[in-house]
């Protein structure tokens, strides 16, 4: 969603933000803009659409020190030119850039800016004009920033600049994420660590109700009411290297092609130089005398959660729930005696997820999160954390984190309570090499997204049990890439309604996997073959037949889900790749989902 960059230094800003924006395209956006504050002045440059674009309309004949830049995914008044960020104050003499939602814009209007004329549609022009009014009433631009924090209801990160001031760049941070980045005669703030990566790896967390002052040479941050916070920065260790494409025409493909590789990264974390797997006990005993563990997640990763509860009752006797984030909050099931909750979170920012933390450490229970980005709020805000070790993801799809995180919910499910006698490390090995094998196939699935899906209007993902669950992770890839209606459906379910959608030439995949279930799923194939279904089927080696269109080597039935995904994943990519999609940012979609 929203993503935000400043710097103050001593290099020419542009670059540096339009780069800075460029590492934020990954979370979603409909439009962009910069501010750079040169010569007494600010130039203001946006654009709608893509950062190309921006590129392209800036004047390169400014040059300035200070800069804050800005994606926008439209919350308040459509994506256009006018509702762009930055924003600024009447007389122009503040300029800001805002990532969140504030929910009492209309009170705010109705209290203070009755006579002030609002040049946009969105809810953050209003923080600015508080700014600007606040300082108008003769209160200090840091008080003035500070006041109108407190009047803010909802989410926000923010940098400001002020025109009279040009060696500050102001921030503040509510419920969304802010971090500064500390350089050699130069600073920075971002939403994400990315955005700041080439330039620094020193990074301070900022918190909530926080706001900074930075200048070239300081970073200080206080507190709303103004008291000074001490805080040590921490040294981020994010590879440049992995952020960027390399040889890859799509992030999407080099991140399907990286799983094998994540795969034994997440061993070798999670096992001691004698094979053991290594986890805090910590953790250990709060999983294992909690009575039911609620695991809390939005997509993907609530696809992977779906996986995870099936290892923690089958691995290790662990009632588990599986609760949509956004659902928990407003329906909260009636809860176990002795709960425990875990998110599962790639970006560790998701707004839902962060909701319901809120609500659950209110209640005092214990709290884990399963995320890739270390120091995010998920991460930084629970009583343990594990990481996934994916390496920054950046398409929007979600491809290794959510491998990651069934592998890591494997391990942790076999090292609470071992009933099954799986030796989950030794088969993630094996499943690494078939992971590679199934990358080595790529004609295949390109020749099979052709034959089945570019044509489609849509398209069902059909099977029993865990193979079901991989359908819901299937479908959803597919759809949200190549715009083709897919859904994931129980095989045996669809003869009670859904069946009726199946006309001539609709395609319906199966997976199958397990073999107790293999001879049901194929039953139902023929039926929607009957009804004139376009059908192919992903099959594991040993219930496969000669018709198959892709089968998979051997693994561990219950870790298959880590490798059926695979053919499902280079189907989505090959279908939109096919139809002309924007693959690694589709429409409509933001890779960190910070708004409820
Ligand atoms: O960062 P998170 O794992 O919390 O994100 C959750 C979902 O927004 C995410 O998985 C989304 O469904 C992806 N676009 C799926 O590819």
């Amino acid at each position: 969603m929203c993503g935000i960059v400043g710097y103050i230094g001593f290099k020419d800003v542009k670059e540096i933000i339009l780069r800075g924006l460029e590492k934020l395209e990954y979370r979603g956006y409909d439009s962009a803009g910069i501010a750079v504050a040169y010569n007494n002045n600010i130039y203001i440059c946006k654009e709608k659409g893509r950062i190309y674009s921006l590129r392209e309309s800036i004047d390169r004949s400014i040059t300035g020190y200070l800069g804050i830049g800005h994606t926008r995914w439209a919350t308040h008044g459509e994506p256009n030119k006018t509702n762009s960020h930055p924003h600024q104050s009447s007389t122009g003499r503040f300029t800001l850039v805002h990532n969140g939602i504030i929910e009492n814009e209309e009170e705010l209007k109705n209290k203070y800016l009755q006579g002030v004329k609002l040049n946009s549609d969105t809810d953050t022009e209003i923080i600015v004009q508080l700014i600007e009014k606040f300082v108008n009433e003769g209160e200090p631009v840091d008080l003035a920033i500070r006041h109108t924090m407190s009047e803010l209801k909802g989410s926000y990160a923010l940098a400001i600049i002020d025109k009279e001031d040009m060696d500050t760049l102001y921030g503040a941070k509510n419920k969304t994420p802010l971090l500064a980045g500390k350089g050699d005669g130069f600073n920075m703030l971002s939403s994400d660590a990315m955005a700041m990566i080439d330039y620094t790896n020193l990074f301070y967390e900022i918190k909530d109700k926080e706001f900074l002052k930075v200048t070239k040479d300081s970073i200080e941050i206080f507190t709303i009411s103004g008291e000074k916070v001490t805080r040590k920065p921490y040294k981020a260790d994010i590879d440049t290297i992995d952020t960027e494409k390399g040889t890859y025409p799509h992030y999407m493909l080099k991140e399907i092609e990286e799983q094998p590789f994540v795969i034994r990264k997440i061993i070798s974390e999670y096992t001691d130089e004698n094979g053991n797997i290594k986890i805090s006990p910590d953790i250990l005993q709060d999983v294992r005398s909690c009575n039911k563990v609620y695991i809390i997640a939005c997509g993907t990763s609530y696809h992977a959660g779906l996986i995870g509860k099936q290892f923690f009752e089958k691995i290790s006797k662990k009632p588990t729930e599986v609760v949509i984030a956004s659902e928990f909050i407003y329906n909260m099931p009636l809860l176990s005696e002795k709960p425990m909750f875990m998110f599962i979170s790639q970006s560790g920012e998701t707004a839902d997820c962060i909701s319901v933390l809120s609500k659950i450490k209110d209640m005092g229970y214990k709290t884990l999160t399963l995320t890739n980005v270390k120091g995010s709020t998920l991460y930084r805000e629970v009583d343990h954390t594990l990481l996934l070790h994916a390496g920054p993801e950046i398409a929007v799809a979600s491809t290794k984190a959510y491998t990651a995180q069934i592998a890591v919910l494997a391990i942790l499910a076999s090292s609470i309570d071992n009933r099954v006698n799986i030796d989950v490390c030794k088969e993630l090995s094996i499943i690494a090499n078939v992971m590679e094998s199934l990358c080595s196939d790529k004609e295949k699935y390109k020749s099979l997204a052709e034959k089945y899906l570019v044509n489609s209007r849509n398209c069902f993902y059909i099977g029993r049990s865990m193979d079901y669950h991989v359908c819901l992770e299937a479908s959803l890839k597919l759809k949200e890439i190549s715009y083709i209606q897919t859904e994931g459906f129980p095989a045996g379910e669809l003869k009670h309604g859904t069946i009726a959608l199946i006309e001539k030439n609709t395609p319906v995949i199966g997976i199958i996997t397990q073999e107790k279930i293999n001879l049901n799923t194929r039953s139902n194939i023929r039926e929607v073959e009957a009804r004139g279904a376009a059908t192919m089927i992903i099959s594991m080696k040993k219930v496969s037949q000669d018709t198959d269109a892709i089968v998979i080597d051997n693994v561990n039935e219950l870790l298959s889900p880590l490798v059926a995904i695979i053919p499902a994943q280079y189907l989505a990519y090959y279908a939109a790749l096919l139809k002309g999609c924007d693959i690694d940012k589709p429409r409509n979609l933001a890779k960190s989902v910070t708004v409820e």
